[in-house]
């Protein structure tokens, strides 16, 4: 089923759901906006279906809800329906942004961040910085099952895998260690040199998954990730999501991925919401739990997620992170699935599309957004 809004529509919903100040520029014009360019209100007619048992995931996770909707079908819980679908992403050595074959930090070493969040318990668990385990969505779920915890870290989460019986291996593959060295020896300070036959620039890196068009730093930076939402057919909710995180980040960042109400967020009574693209700017907009309060108020679920993508572009003051019309210079998708099975997915910029399996059909439905993409 789907659900079109129109653009007065979509303003008005936009600003009921978002509340506050944020409703007020919802409303605004372009320059009570502060130079800020307007939503588009192209995006708007995403593809809300209810009904069902419904699995949503980003784009690279076709594979997973087609997983997860298999293990929905045979009465399994919602959140190891999910957690086995990101399982299939998490080992594929060919994704740059999640577990093994993932870019890594500045340092050469591939670290992993993932939550897992099940609605009818309303329990979660999550590791951050977690290396040498390529699952950490599995032991993510342990955090939850087998702590009195949500979050460890570190070296904590290696050990408390390890304990688990988790076996350490390397998850840096030769591309992905080619792809960093690229990187390293683009740097301005020259002590890391090209092969003579290739001419490393800033515009070249890889843009493996990436939810960037250019880091304000010059180089293409990638924050990939996977999110993926299960809701059964007994209207349970569960969700998951799991990534290498930012490419070549400072040892010990941490995103919104591991972040219960950033990266993910499930409320078995209202739905479920996850994020992908520049956690930092999820963090600072508590993202996907405004999503799902969002839906709470009334809000769909494509609605939702263009509500906390504006506020975030409203938020977004940093010059390093804005283009010169003030539009934020990085991109966010948000996702979503309410309770009654309608779900949906937007993102800042256009193009992009999210993974859908229900009614018995796996494919890819195009986002919501805010801006039109300059070059298409
Ligand atoms: N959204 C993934 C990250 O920023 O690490």
């Amino acid at each position: 089923m789907q659900d079109p809004l129109s653009r007065r529509t979509f303003l008005r919903s936009v600003a009921a759901a978002a509340g506050g100040a944020a409703a007020g520029h919802a409303l605004a014009s372009a320059d009570e906006l502060g130079g800020v360019a307007q939503p588009s209100g192209q995006g708007q007619a995403a593809a809300d279906g209810g009904g069902g048992q419904v699995v949503i995931s980003s784009a690279n996770g076709l594979q997973a809800t087609a997983k997860a909707m298999e293990l929905l079908e045979d009465g399994q819980d919602p959140l190891d329906a999910v957690i086995a679908g990101v399982n299939i992403v998490e080992l594929d050595p060919t994704d740059h942004s999640v577990g093994y074959g993932g870019l890594p930090n500045e340092d050469g070493i591939v670290e992993l961040d993932s939550c897992v969040m099940h609605g009818p318990t309303h329990n979660a668990g999550a590791v951050a910085a977690l290396r040498n385990i390529k699952t950490p969505s599995r032991v993510a779920r342990l955090v939850m099952e087998r702590t009195d915890h949500v979050l460890v870290v570190g070296q904590g989460a290696l050990r408390f895998a390890k304990a688990h019986g988790f076996e350490e291996e390397e998850l840096l593959t030769d591309e992905a260690r080619k792809i960093w060295l690229r990187w390293k020896e683009a740097r301005a300070n020259g002590d890391w040199i090209a092969p003579a036959q290739t001419k490393p620039s800033p515009s070249t890196q890889s843009s493996v998954g990436s939810d960037m068009p250019l880091h304000p730093l010059g180089y293409e930076f990638t924050y990939g990730t996977i999110n993926c939402c299960a809701l059964d057919a007994a209207s349970n909710l569960a969700g998951v999501t799991t990534t290498s995180g930012l490419s070549y980040k400072i040892p010990g960042r941490v995103g919104d991925s591991p972040i219960i109400g950033a990266g993910l967020y499930v409320d078995n009574e209202v739905g479920a919401a996850g994020s992908t693209g520049r956690g930092e700017a999820v963090i600072l907009n508590c993202g996907s739990v405004s999503v799902v309060e969002m839906m709470r108020n009334g809000a769909t679920p494509t609605e939702a997620c263009l509500g906390l993508l504006k506020r975030m572009a409203d938020h977004n003051h940093d010059p390093r992170l804005r283009l010169k019309d003030g539009t934020p210079n990085f991109d966010v998708k948000m996702y979503a699935v309410r309770k009654d099975g309608l779900h949906g997915a937007a993102a800042i910029w256009s193009g992009a599309k999210y993974a859908v399996s229900s009614q018995g059909k796996n494919r890819l439905e195009e986002c919501a957004f805010l801006y039109e993409r300059p070059n298409g």
